[in-house]
């Protein structure tokens, strides 16, 4: 298989002209041209293809995959081989934009060298470019990229931290509370963060650490003054059964596109109207020995007079009965 065919044989990118491959670097290239970084999560091949083939710039295996995905009621539960199994189905789908995998609860709240010991996973076991991990830690940071992987911190509403915030508030509402959010996005930065998340912040405190920082900021319900905006795929599309947060906005109605292909499909089998005839595979013509009851009835039965040789198959289990 080429570079250039997805696993599923189609050509790789629609155009055929391959794209430049976003990195940790080409972000804080974006950011100095003042070039707005477009964000994504997708947690599957075909999600994460869609997303790539539009342009996005990077693609988040979040673990809000623990909710939208996995039905959880937060994301403290997904584990780290789940996350993993997520990542390489989307690194198979994905050529041109920066994959980052994010690290789930627990994944690095112990000993740094067993932190460090997960995230070489992601990059190992699933082909994860980055990794993305919430809160102010610093020496972690800094251990993690001494180990050659890049790294995104993530700050301001850590959902991982839901039961010490209580919910999910908006985080540096105050004065002070907006200048440790900048000290921490410093520190972060100065350990080796090559971009910080600022999630569910006031807008003015993103703008004033994006304005700060050197490197770029990806805002999620922190304003449009950020650098780049990330959502999560499920939000974008409505498919996530809840209310939408204030800064979520529906660019399409998955859900009742979804539900309407369904109820039809439902209604046609009810009706016996799917599968058509047409829909159907044939006996070959050299296997009929029968008069056409095809043409009586519509239905073809064993022994009829009909032609099969329209049957285009390419599972390897037909072909042999096919040909
Ligand atoms: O898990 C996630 O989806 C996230 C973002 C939306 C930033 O962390």
């Amino acid at each position: 298989m080429s570079i250039n065919q997805s696993p599923a044989g189609a050509p790789f990118p629609p155009s055929g002209a391959p794209l430049p491959k976003v990195t940790m670097p080409a972000l804080g290239e974006m950011k100095r041209q003042g070039k707005p970084i477009s964000a994504l999560t997708a947690y599957d091949y075909p999600t994460a293809r869609l997303v790539d083939e539009a342009g996005v710039d990077l693609i988040l295996i979040g673990d809000s995959l623990a909710m939208v995905v996995l039905g959880h009621g937060n994301t403290l539960a997904v584990t780290v081989d789940e996350m993993l199994h997520h990542t390489r189905a989307v690194r198979r789908a994905v050529r041109r934009a920066l994959v980052v995998a994010d690290m789930p609860f627990g994944s690095y709240h112990g000993a740094i060298a067993d932190a460090v010991a997960n995230a070489v996973r992601f990059v190992k076991e699933a082909g994860a470019e980055a990794v993305k991990i919430e809160g102010p830690r610093v020496e972690l940071v800094r251990a993690i990229t001494e180990a050659e992987i890049p790294v995104i911190g993530h700050l301001g509403l850590t959902p991982q931290s839901v039961n010490r915030l209580g919910g999910y508030r908006v985080q540096a509402r105050t004065a002070d509370a907006v200048l440790e959010l900048q000290a921490d996005a410093f520190a972060l930065v100065r350990a080796g963060a090559g971009a910080i998340v600022l999630e569910g912040v006031p807008r003015e405190a993103a703008g004033q650490i994006t304005a700060a920082l050197s490197v770029p900021t990806i805002g999620i319900g922190a304003g449009p003054d950020c650098n780049g905006q990330i959502l999560v795929f499920h939000d974008l599309v409505n498919l996530t059964f809840a209310p939408p947060a204030k800064f979520v906005r529906h660019y399409a109605d998955a859900s009742a596109l979804f539900r309407s292909a369904i109820e039809r499909y439902r209604e046609d089998v009810e009706h016996r109207a799917f599968p058509s005839d047409a829909e159907s595979y044939h006996l070959p013509a050299r296997m009929a020995t029968g008069a056409a009851g095809r043409q009586a009835t519509g239905v073809p039965a064993v022994g009829a007079d009909f032609d099969s040789d329209e049957a285009v198959v390419n599972r390897d289990a037909f072909e042999d009965w096919a040909n």
